[in-house]
């Protein structure tokens, strides 16, 4: 008999690690995360704005942290183990996006944002496929790039964006190449532009919400919750033979 399809989508019983839940686009994944059974570990700086939300949601508890700063990521999955026994889904979301042309930029500013949007990723991610891999159980790990981490921006100056998507999209590739045979799928979701506290400022002006309807096919950006089919799909059994993909959700953006 062929399996009910859509149950390959649920993750009852799974522990989730979602890094940048306190707001926008983390805030939605920790809903959606929820929503399909899994219990949602939520992680950020801002503590209130996570107890907060967990409080609203069936299964989650949170750890308040800088994934920036040094053995804040061996915490997080410590505590993490030590509650729960196990780990099976990492979402690297946290991250921050400066604009600055690169004339202008500030080396220690640069080197600052490779930190969050880059490294941190890094250390969260091989320190979670070891209690992944010795628990044979195997996980799933997304990391969440972006359509600037594809393509240059254009009008929009994001130098140190760009050059830590980009390495977050070839660092997937080669984690997924490493861990393949050890049970451990690592992907990224690429998203178009989606409004949050990121970005609210663009979306407030004419330029900005040009720049954006001009540059995405579907001339228009993307609509709360049109990243969860996405997530939902790579976290769970559903993609069990995707591994080492950079998936865009971006009206188009990327294939022009
Ligand atoms: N919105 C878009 O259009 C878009 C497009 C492509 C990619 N993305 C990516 O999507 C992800 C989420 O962005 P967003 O749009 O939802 O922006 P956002 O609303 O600004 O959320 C960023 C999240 O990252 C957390 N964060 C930042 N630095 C952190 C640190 N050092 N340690 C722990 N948490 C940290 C923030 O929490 P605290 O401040 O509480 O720590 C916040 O929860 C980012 O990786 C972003 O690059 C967004």
């Amino acid at each position: 008999m062929i399996a009910d399809p859509l149950a390959s989508f649920r993750l009852d019983g799974k522990v989730a690690l979602l890094t940048g839940a306190s707001s926008g686009l983390g805030t939605q994944f920790a809903r959606a995360l929820d929503a399909a059974g899994a219990h949602v570990v939520l992680v950020a700086r801002r503590a209130e704005r996570l107890e907060a939300l967990a409080a609203d949601l069936s299964s989650a508890s949170v750890i308040p942290a800088d994934v920036a700063v040094k053995g804040e990521p061996d915490r997080i999955i410590s505590e993490i183990m030590a509650e729960h026994g196990q780990i099976d889904i990492v979402v690297n979301n946290a991250g921050i996006s400066r604009t600055a042309a690169a004339l202008d930029d500030d080396v220690e500013e640069f080197r600052r944002e490779i930190e969050i949007d880059l490294v941190a990723p890094f250390e969260l991610a091989r320190k979670a496929a070891g209690p992944m891999i010795d628990s044979g159980r195997g996980g799933s790990i997304i990391n969440i790039g972006s359509v600037l981490g594809h393509v240059a921006g254009g009008r929009m100056k994001t130098t140190s964006y760009a050059a830590a998507k980009a390495g977050l999209h070839n660092l997937t590739r080669e984690l997924a190449s490493q861990w393949a045979r050890k049970g451990v799928r690592v992907n990224a979701i690429g998203p178009g532009w989606f409004r949050t506290e990121m970005n609210d400022q663009m979306f407030d002006t004419d330029s900005g919400m040009s720049y954006i309807t001009s540059g995405a096919p579907m001339g228009r950006p993307g609509n709360p919750g049109e990243l969860n089919g996405a997530l939902l799909f790579l976290a769970s059994e559903a993609s069990s033979y995707v591994t080492g993909q950079i998936l865009f959700v971006d009206g188009g953006w990327t294939i022009i």
